[in-house]
């Protein structure tokens, strides 16, 4: 059976157990600019046409595009451009992981790009973090460019147990994401990037100031492509995110505009419960 769309599927949403309100009607218009805000569109096209397409489309209903390696590989610097262009704000997404003084450089040039936010490995250590926060500090400083938040990824959703032991990690996924959740906070790493799953257990660990970068996130009734463990933005934001970062259920839409206003609207609804 074909997998159903978003719009397809936007109707026929049943209250999640254990809420309280009512779920707002999709909005029409352009809305909930709290909300609007904190969406990211990933941007997981292959060619700059694509870019120009879903940025005219979607710059007044999202917060920020995504960029991936995919995109920066095969586009460079040259995407971040036109999407400032076109009055978008960037998400780089490069997961950078070398030794301290590398990550530091290309974080500064991520900080001289623009960038809203960009991402880099925990599990890179104490050293590579903390010389990637402080470089971007003082270039921003000295340059006068708006300090770009630092995103730590803990523990990739593709790996288990498993692939942990295997490459000599005796914690199990989620004991192992908490550890590298303080091990960021701590050298004032500003956010990471998580699973639905684990915003809790950060939460619990860490507090409410480290910013949480969602993707894995579904609309209610919507197919799940290959994402495993997934919750609705409403979920999503009541358990404490910040941002969520949505690709296929907007961009393979029939309308991604109305997709990403709908999306906002179930975001709205989860912060204003
Ligand atoms: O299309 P979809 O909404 O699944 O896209 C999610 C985006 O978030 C993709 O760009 C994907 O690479 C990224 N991502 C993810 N799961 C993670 C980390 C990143 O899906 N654990």
């Amino acid at each position: 059976m074909a997998p159903r769309s978003v719009n397809q599927a936007r109707n026929t949403q049943a209250r999640p157990r254990g809420s309280r309100k009512t779920r707002p009607e999709p909005s029409r218009r352009a809305s909930h600019p709290r909300a609007r805000r904190r969406l990211i569109f990933a941007l997981d096209v292959a060619s700059l046409k694509e870019v120009n397409h879903y940025v005219a489309l979607l710059a007044d209903e999202v917060g920020l595009f995504k960029v991936g390696k995919q995109l920066f590989v095969h586009a460079g610097p040259e995407v971040i451009r036109r999407i400032h262009a076109k009055g978008g704000a960037v998400f780089l997404d490069l997961k950078f992981h070398d030794i301290p003084q590398t990550v530091a450089s290309a974080s500064v040039e991520a900080a001289r790009l623009g960038v809203k936010m960009f991402t880099l490995h925990a599990s890179g250590g104490t050293d590579m973090l903390r010389q990637a926060h402080r470089a971007v500090r003082s270039v921003c400083r000295a340059e006068q460019l708006t300090r770009p938040t630092l995103l730590a990824v803990t523990v990739l959703t593709s790996l288990g147990r498993d692939d942990l032991k295997q490459v000599g990690v005796r914690a199990g996924p989620a004991a192992q994401v908490v550890r590298l959740a303080r091990l960021a906070q701590q050298v004032g790493i500003d956010g990471l990037v998580a699973s639905p799953q684990e915003i809790a257990a950060i939460r619990r660990a860490c507090g409410d100031k480290l910013t949480l970068v969602i993707p894995g996130v579904r609309p209610q009734g919507s197919t799940a492509d290959d994402q495993k463990r997934i919750l609705t933005p409403h979920q999503a934001m009541r358990a404490g995110a910040n941002y969520l970062v949505v690709g296929r259920p907007i961009r393979d839409a029939t309308d991604p505009r109305q997709a990403a206003r709908d999306i906002v609207t179930d975001m709205a609804w989860g912060l204003s419960g």
